[in-house]
């Protein structure tokens, strides 16, 4: 039985009313959610080859049993008359019932339909993949997200996508699920309907935790439909364990949470489980001669202590602008910073060198944000009464730290410059036309990046999913709002800070394209658009514009 949210409304809200989905405790979702059988969240395939792909289900049997072979197939069409491929595979509650299967003897550039058998010959609902084109490409299709807080909206940006037939791939940037209690949302940031277990004020710190949050996050139907429609490469950020995370430690782990390095491997573990993604903590994979797409790990793995408490220091200072230069000459560049480790980035370094021989561009998938940004003087003066007194003297801050060449988000590449650079100029070196593609920041962005005074690529950086941007906090007009930035920060080509949706990457040998969806809503269940916006970067401009 495949769960979805959807089906639970209309079941709930017929028989007990909408009452019932906001029981304490999210008492009748547990109940489904737990005692769910068969083939509980449909399909889903990912670590797409030329050749290959890792196909995804979960299925629980009746009670009793510990363990159980599922068969996979896979056909050159829907009606499954010519089987080309499949497998088998164990799974067990040792990992939650989940499976993967890599499948092998695929052709380039193919679509394919496929699907898992139980024992008792029951099937899991069919699954449409497409394996990655080899050789020259005309036109390669990628839909990119980030951000999808479940209790904030419908994932109105994944049923839209999924209902697109001009997309060969997802690319998931991190931040697919929240760690949060539901309390800690404020009553009018939360849909009714849109409950998430564990409930209450509990977050996610155990493997149960994470277990039962990734089983409620893959019961919303607009998910489901996009994993079985397409491919989806996956990184995680920094909430599929805990916000703002770096290696030894996170914003949101508290000592009284227990120890670090066991919320992060159950955090990692249920990640692995759940997601149609290999064991490889980074990898690359080649678009024919067209690209080389690049999943990257910045958080867990080996990012360095942020410097936000230095930052924080600089304010108690007696002279907080000395301070805060004293800050943005030592702490800020230290060369020991790091978000993706010496060992990664080595790897990056080497393939970007490597790849760009072969394939025009390089395409890297970031968790966070590389483009500088500084806070515009206007903003403060901009910000919501309602907003709070906090939100108005941090942004009065971010432009006293902005004056001195400080950046506001000390959680992105702009809190590591000198590990920045090195990326940047390892892309120089490779002579690559880079593009990165991130997420985290709920807002859209385009940055024209450099480094030493030259070009060194552009960053498409996509807005939510769900998860609120700065409109919650700004009073003013979001052209306002994003012409300030406009001027405060020269790398920015462009910026929306008000819209919910996600990004469409069109590739082709001259020209990369982004296009930020803009849904009109995420508050009900909506196709509809509010609008869309595109730039372009040529082939060897390596910035946008002129
Ligand atoms: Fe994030």
């Amino acid at each position: 039985m495949t769960i979805n949210i959807e089906r639970r409304r209309l079941i709930l809200g017929g028989t007990l009313g909408l009452g019932a989905l906001m029981l304490p405790g999210g008492r009748g979702l547990a109940a489904e959610l737990l005692g769910a059988r068969g083939f509980t969240h449909n399909v889903a395939s990912g670590e797409p080859g030329t050749d290959s792909m890792l196909l995804w289900t979960r299925y629980v049997p009746g009670n009793g049993v510990d363990e159980v072979r599922l068969d996979a197939e896979v056909a050159v069409d829907a009606g499954f008359t010519q089987v080309i491929s499949g497998g088998s595979v164990r799974t067990g509650p040792y990992r939650d019932w989940t499976a993967k299967l890599t499948v092998d003897g695929l052709r380039p550039g193919t679509a394919y339909w496929y699907r898992f058998i139980a024992p008792d010959g029951s099937r899991s609902p069919v699954g449409r993949t497409r394996t990655l084109p080899d050789g020259p490409v005309a036109r390669f299709g990628l839909g990119v997200f980030s951000c999808s807080n479940l209790p904030m909206g419908w994932f109105n940006a994944y049923a839209h996508a999924a209902a697109r037939d001009d997309l060969d791939l997802w690319l998931h940037v991190g931040d697919y699920l929240y760690e949060y209690g539901i309390a800690s949302y404020k009553p009018h940031d939360r849909i009714v309907g849109r409950e998430v277990l564990p409930a209450h004020d509990h977050e996610m710190i155990s493997l149960a935790d994470y277990r039962l949050r990734f089983a409620c996050y893959r019961a919303d139907p607009d998910l489901q439909k996009l994993h079985q429609r397409a491919p989806m490469i996956a990184l995680w950020d920094d909430h599929e364990i805990a916000n703002d995370s770096w290696e030894g430690g996170a914003q949101n782990h508290q000592p009284a949470e227990g120890d670090w390095s066991i919320r992060r491997a159950a955090a990692m573990q249920a990640y692995r489980e759940w997601m149609p993604v290999s064991e490889e903590p980074w990898k690359h994979y080649p678009i024919g001669s067209l690209a080389t797409l690049y999943r990257t790990e910045s958080r867990v793995l080996a990012r360095t202590r942020p410097v936000a408490a230095e930052l924080a220091e600089a304010y108690q200072a007696a002279d907080p602008d000395m301070a805060l230069r004293h800050f943005r000459d030592g702490a800020w560049q230290d060369s020991t910073a790091t978000m993706l480790g010496s060992e990664q980035e080595s790897w990056l370094a080497h393939e970007l060198r490597r790849n760009a021989t072969d394939s025009i561009w390089q395409l890297v998938g970031m968790g966070t944000i590389v483009g500088r940004t500084l806070m515009p003087e206007q903003l403060p003066g901009w910000v919501r009464p309602e907003a709070g007194d906090r939100v108005a003297e941090k942004f009065r801050r971010d432009v006293r730290a902005s004056r001195q060449g400080v950046p506001m988000w000390m959680d992105r590449w702009d809190g590591y410059p000198a590990a920045r650079s090195r990326l940047l100029r390892a892309a120089q070196q490779a002579d690559a036309d880079l593009v990165m593609l991130a997420g985290d920041s709920h807002n859209a962005w385009a940055y024209s990046l450099a480094e030493d005074g030259r070009p060194a690529g552009v960053e498409f950086a996509g807005h939510s999913v769900t998860s609120h941007g700065m409109e919650g906090q700004l009073a003013a007009d979001a052209g306002d709002v994003a012409r300030a930035f406009v001027a405060t920060n020269p790398e920015l080509a462009w910026a929306d800070t008000s819209r919910r949706g996600y990004m469409m990457i069109d590739i082709t040998p001259q020209r990369v394209t982004g296009e930020w969806v803009f849904m009109r809503t995420v508050k009900e269940r909506s196709l509809e658009l509010a609008g869309t916006h595109r730039l372009s970067v040529e082939r060897g401009r390596r910035r946008f514009g002129t």
